[in-house]
């Protein structure tokens, strides 16, 4: 596919299902957007997966299936973009031990990311040798569709770092682009590899509903994108600011008004947009009751979801089934035309081609 829009990639674990709201505005909601001005590759990282399931390779394979569900059901659009299933394209893998070359053993044991993973999965001293192998694995990823951009979460930043380390070195060692070189440059000067930046969502960290911890569905505080429209206003009625009146003066960065910046669009009064105007009378105290806020904010969210609910619905049982797995074909086979040219053109740089080969699905 030759194409001159610049290039984006990100992608998803499959360790869980349940996309939530914090999964929307931090990074999926970014998505539908780019979809239009770039060539986006969007990665089912389900070797990654391995790492923490092991031992549940149906868990990863239904989880799998789940993600490609849930990014149909959210927009994503495979005509458009490309699905990369990492476990069909080769070259990932290859470059993979390539890039480990490449990186300090103690430098990637020295990454933030990996280390609270460590940590808050309980994994200590008897994680797999795999575990850290994964973060280079992203590099690879992400260096194997020479994108510009990669949106993902904050917790990813220290991945996108490394990423970008190990395409300077290179473009530094193989490709003839001189240290001097600023990271903008390095296609110009030669280099493989564009240095790509990491993007971050709207929303880097919305709070859950109890108000404290980010939105996660292991803590409980989570809206499902899934959740039915009377759920989704019970949960949102749940919440509580301790504010007592409508004429109360109400503070304007507590959880309610974070969910209106964050999902309640539209026009308001006098040139303010909807959200600015409720702030505005919720700061002051203007007669506007925490119930109000609530109606309208489960309103908001339930028009926003509903179409996703009904799109997932549709996906559900074998026809859904039977569809991921077409998409996954078409996505499997435009993805690897891309990474094998670049592991053609990467082994070319190290002096390791001795002819060209081709990768495709059989049947
Ligand atoms: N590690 C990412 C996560 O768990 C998923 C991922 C794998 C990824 N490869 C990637 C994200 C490449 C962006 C780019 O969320």
């Amino acid at each position: 596919m030759s194409t001159a829009k610049p290039r984006i990639l990100t992608g998803d674990t499959p360790t869980h299902t349940g996309l939530h709201l914090g999964h929307y505005v931090g990074s999926l909601e970014n998505r539908l957007k780019l979809q239009d001005q770039y060539d986006c590759y969007f990665l089912i990282a389900n070797v990654h997966a391995f790492t923490t399931l092991a031992e549940k390779p149906a868990e990863v394979r239904a989880n799998t299936i789940g993600i490609v569900k849930d990014w149909l059901a959210v927009g994503l659009d495979p005509q458009r973009s490309t699905f990369v299933l990492q476990s069909e394209i080769p070259a990932i893998a290859e470059l993979t031990f390539l890039f480990a070359m490449l990186l300090p053993f103690n430098k990637v044991m020295r990454n933030p990311t990996l280390k609270t993973e460590i940590e808050t999965k309980g994994l200590g001293e008897s994680h797999s040798f795999g575990f850290p192998m994964y973060a280079v694995g992203q590099c690879a990823d992400i260096l194997t569709f020479r994108p510009e951009l990669v949106p993902v979460g904050e917790d990813q930043e220290a991945h996108i770092e490394m990423c970008r380390d190990v395409a300077l070195k290179f473009n530094q060692l193989y490709c003839g682009v001189g240290n001097r070189v600023v990271p903008e440059e390095h296609v110009k000067a030669g280099g493989l590899f564009p240095i790509p930046k990491a993007k971050v969502g709207r929303v880097a960290r919305l709070v859950g509903l109890d108000g404290k911890n980010k939105m996660s569905k292991s803590l409980g505080n989570a809206i499902f994108l899934y959740d039915d429209a009377k759920t989704v206003q019970k949960k949102i009625n749940k919440i509580t600011t301790g504010r007592q009146s409508p004429t109360e003066p109400g503070d304007v960065s507590n959880i309610l008004m974070q969910y209106v910046d964050a999902f309640i669009g539209g026009a308001g009064d006098e040139g303010y947009t909807r959200a600015e105007e409720i702030k505005r009378r919720y700061g002051a105290g203007d007669n506007i009751g925490d119930g109000h806020v609530k109606a309208e904010l489960g309103e908001a969210i339930n028009k926003l979801i509903e179409p996703m609910r009904v799109r997932r619905t549709e996906l559900e049982g074998e026809r859904g089934d039977a569809m991921v797995q077409e998409v996954i074909r078409i996505g499997v086979e435009r993805a690897n035309v891309v990474a094998e040219e670049t592991l053609f053109l990467a082994k070319k740089a190290m002096g390791l081609e001795f002819g060209r080969r081709t990768v495709s699905l059989a049947g």
